[in-house]
């Protein structure tokens, strides 16, 4: 069988590492596919450069326009990034019949919903497993090995570059702002890496997950995105001692009222394993009725492991690219015309435990103040850590775990503690998951 034809748009990170891996292990890699795939084409803006890495072995072009458009190109794999040049090209590949790979969250996460039906309008395949959790398999694990489930949960640490800062930052006692250098110097972060310390490029996984699992269209202008950079060193050593660690995690929950979608520093308890993923490592916990809790672990980010991925994307599409569309599996695991109306539910309405932190004058009636306020809007107390002020001060932090509630009753008690005299500046607000 004649090769399949691939253009390559990108040759950055994830760009170069596909090219290696699929040069690297092209007899296995042909082995399963059943026919060999051959990258024929590259589009990068630094021409140059991706005539160095691909050793002159495929047409180097500069406009990513003669790729999508040319009549010899099967797949096209988009690894730009961002939503502009990148959103355009994939929609001229599908008009122009080609099958997509593509890394880009922020793009499906932004405009899924769009291209997807583009796609099934024209029979094409458009394959997004680097898209989250870069190397670990996990779209895969949801639209297929998990078919039979009705999936109640997942969360995830789904961004390399924060979860590498916190442990870095944890372990080491680096700064912030070194360890985020770091991680862009290893090819982690985002073009933008505003996206990766807001909490934004978590979301876009977060929104993907939850479309694949619950079967609802990709809304992630709903989901509610909290980074790590207000993040303060004296709450992660709170929470340590308290037996939890704080993560950045991409949460979704199925209720009866509707889809909960959001991301946000959380505190876990320590024993868990999910607790324990240091560095650019990713881990995603995914909760089914028939299966229960199962948990992925691997790389989320760097250039070979996210090849991997695109990889495995090219293999599935050119196992199925003779195959007749409806035998496929579906985008977003259930049928386009089967998507549910579960509306994502807005923050106030969410159901989780607390971590409060505050700074209170330290002299007595102030602690039952404050379980007053907490007792009136029925939130009970888990566990609270008084600590001893230091010499010569009056003043001290108090920090309590509370039992679950909705998000508004610990807004409305907040609002009522930072007015007592007592207590000083803001209530420091953290979720808490025990993910048991
Ligand atoms: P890079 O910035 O390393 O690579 C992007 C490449 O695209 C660069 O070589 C860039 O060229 C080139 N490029 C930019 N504009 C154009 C254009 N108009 N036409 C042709 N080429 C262009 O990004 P990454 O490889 O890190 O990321 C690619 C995608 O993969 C993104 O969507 C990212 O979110 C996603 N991803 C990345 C992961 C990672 O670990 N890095 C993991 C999972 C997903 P130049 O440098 O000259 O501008
Ligand atoms: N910037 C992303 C991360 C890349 O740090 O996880 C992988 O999607």
């Amino acid at each position: 069988m004649k090769p399949i034809k691939v253009g390559l748009l990108g040759i950055g990170t994830v760009g170069s590492g596909t090219f290696n891996v699929l040069k690297r292990n092209q007899l296995e890699i042909t082995r399963r596919a059943g026919r060999s795939i051959e990258i024929a084409m590259v589009a990068d803006l630094n021409v140059e450069r991706a005539r160095e890495l691909t050793n002159g072995e495929c047409e180097v072009v500069n406009d990513a326009n003669l790729v999508v458009t040319n009549p010899d190109i099967d797949i096209v794999i988009e690894l730009i990034g961002g939503y502009g040049i990148a959103k355009d090209l994939v929609m001229k590949a599908i008009a122009n019949g080609k099958h997509v790979v593509t890394a880009n969250k922020a793009l499906l996460a932004t405009h899924g919903n769009e291209i997807f039906k583009a796609a099934e309008e024209k029979g094409v395949m458009v394959a997004f497993e680097a898209a989250v959790a870069g190397g670990i398999p996990i779209i895969k694990a949801l639209r297929e090995g998990l078919t039979a489930n009705r999936i109640q949960w997942i969360a995830g640490i789904i961004n390399g570059t924060t979860n590498f800062i916190l442990s870095e930052m944890r372990d080491k006692g680096l700064d912030f702002a070194t360890v985020l250098k770091q991680a862009q110097e290893l090819g982690y972060a985002e073009a933008d890496p505003t996206f990766d310390i807001e909490g934004v490029d978590a979301a876009h996984k977060a929104t993907i997950m939850a479309s694949i699992a619950y079967g609802i269209p990709m809304q992630f202008d709903k989901a509610h995105v909290e980074g790590i950079t207000k993040l303060q060193a004296s709450d992660i050593r709170y929470a340590e001692e308290l037996g939890y660690r704080i993560k950045l995690l991409g949460i979704s929950k199925r209720t009866e009222d509707g889809i909960e979608l959001r991301v946000h520093p959380t505190l876990i308890p320590e024993k868990r394993l999910i607790a324990n993923v240091e560095g650019a490592m990713n881990a995603v916990l995914v909760h089914g009725d028939a299966v229960g809790a199962t948990l992925y672990y691997g790389k989320g980010a760097g250039s070979e492991p996210t090849a991997s991925a695109v990889i495995a994307d090219l293999v599935d599409i050119t196992r199925l690219a003779t195959a007749d569309p409806e035998h496929r599996v579906p985008y977003l695991a259930f049928q386009s015309n089967s998507l549910s109306d579960l509306p994502v539910l807005p923050m106030a309405e969410i159901v989780t435990s607390y971590y409060l932190r505050m700074h209170v004058a330290d002299k007595p009636g102030v602690l039952a103040d404050v379980t007053r306020i907490l007792a009136d809007l029925t939130i009970s107390i888990d566990a609270m850590l008084q600590k001893e002020p230091a010499e010569g001060e009056t003043q001290t932090d108090i920090i309590i775990l509370t039992h679950q509630t909705k998000e508004k009753n610990i807004v409305a008690a907040i609002e009522k503690i930072e007015k007592l005299d007592s207590v000083f500046g803001e209530v420091t607000k953290l979720r808490l998951e025990e993910l048991s």
